[in-house]
């Protein structure tokens, strides 16, 4: 019999969608001409390319030429924040918050080592950045602010609109990591006022290592790398074909399908938190509403996140362990730290990310699962036995 497979972790990764793979495979062996040149076979492949963007354009609402194609949203990021930084005269103020990805805090902490400084915006106990607070924070030296769309652990979607008009309205520059949001809700880049917008194929049923740069029209920033003159010279080197063909099909069919598969994974996400918090000493993680349709992310009280995440793999469920230690530490997560969790309740999370192909099957495989797990890891918990 085929063990069951339940995966969970769309957060992380999603698998390549068919129509997704099927566009790609012609340009790994017959399209194979390089965009650059000048023969018919590079041109042809060039026309690919810019169909591809042009349907990433058409998904974020932006014109094809504001569209720069990126390794995924760690290079996305490092282009819009170390670019912007390295284009500046003297060192400069950014403004971020402390729940951000790896990718934006730890370029955000080199560019403090090269004499910048940075303001990193506490958040409420949803895990939400207030707009007046980037207000206050913004001084003469501002020259970029930084908060991401959505929270990739808590899924907690930050009001962009809002903090995009502050930016505006002061004159600096507004990036947004938008890699848990493209894809699962609209984006528009000109309502959320942005000048930079990151994403990444991968968590939208594309393929791994590719993703894309929005920037604005008459943004300029100092691209990383030297080389040739491809993707207008912001991020040089012969362009991951298949990759883009992938992303463009994949966006396009991500963005095409969000009203009927937000509603779908919203209701999912629904029922799976109010089951699990009917297991009892069951805690949601983030905004009750204002979340990613399919974020869960709950604390099991008394007990190890990680350890429920391992007898849920041994029942073929992929779920993540929000209190991951990092490198050996016993620090839980700077986002569950962020939202004033104490530390054992910081280390009873785990994230259930629910995407394209989740069920309401998988959803009572879960809830069937789920309470003897926490109830033989609670009846070993010293913890649980002394409260
Ligand atoms: C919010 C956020 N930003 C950035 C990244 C990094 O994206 P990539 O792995 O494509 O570089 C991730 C991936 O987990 C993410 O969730």
């Amino acid at each position: 019999m085929k063990s069951r497979l339940v995966y969970m972790d769309h957060g992380a990764t999603t698998p390549v969608r068919k129509e997704v793979f099927d566009a790609m495979i012609p340009f790994f062996q017959e399209q194979y001409g390089n965009p650059s040149s000048l023969h018919t076979p590079g041109r042809k492949v060039r026309q690919a390319v810019e169909e591809a963007r042009e349907k990433t354009a058409r998904a974020l609402g932006a014109g094809a030429e504001d569209i720069y194609f990126t390794a995924g949203g760690t290079e996305s990021n490092n282009i819009a924040l170390r670019g912007a930084a390295k284009e500046r005269a003297k060192p400069g103020h950014i403004i971020t918050s402390s729940v951000e990805h790896h990718a934006v805090l730890d370029v955000c902490q080199d560019l403090e080592r090269e004499g910048h400084w940075v303001t990193y915006l506490p958040v409420d106990q949803d895990g939400l950045v207030d707009p007046e607070t980037v207000k206050e924070a913004i001084t003469g030296d501002t020259f970029i602010i930084s908060i991401m769309a959505a929270n990739n652990e808590i899924g907690t979607l930050q009001p962009i609109r809002e903090i995009g008009s502050v930016a505006r309205d002061c004159g600096i520059l507004f990036h947004t990591d938008a890699v848990q949001v493209v894809g699962q809700l609209p984006v528009d880049v000109n309502d959320l006022n942005v000048d930079f917008l990151s994403l990444a194929a991968h968590k939208f049923n594309g393929p791994k290592g590719i993703g894309a740069l929005y920037m604005k029209k008459g943004v300029k920033v100092d691209p990383l790398y030297r080389g040739g003159s491809q993707e207008r010279k912001l991020r040089p080197g012969t362009e991951n074909v298949p990759g883009v063909i992938g992303l463009g099909r994949a966006v396009e069919l991500a963005v095409s399908e969000i009203p009927g598969k937000q509603k779908k994974l919203e209701y999912l996400r629904d029922r799976l938190i109010e089951g699990l918090i009917g297991i009892g000493d069951v805690v949601l993680n983030g905004h009750p509403q204002k979340r990613l349709p399919g974020n869960v992310n709950v604390s099991f009280k008394y007990i190890e996140g990680e350890s429920v995440l391992l007898s849920l793999d041994m029942e073929g469920i992929a779920a993540s362990s929000g209190s991951a230690c990092s490198s050996g530490s016993l620090e839980p997560s700077h986002v569950l730290s962020a939202i004033g969790l104490d530390h054992p309740t910081a280390h009873g999370s785990v994230r259930f990310s629910l995407g394209f192909g989740n069920s309401e099957e998988d959803i009572d495989y879960v809830l069937e699962k789920a309470p003897p797990i926490v109830e033989r890891l609670r009846s070993m918990s010293p913890t649980y036995h002394a409260r």
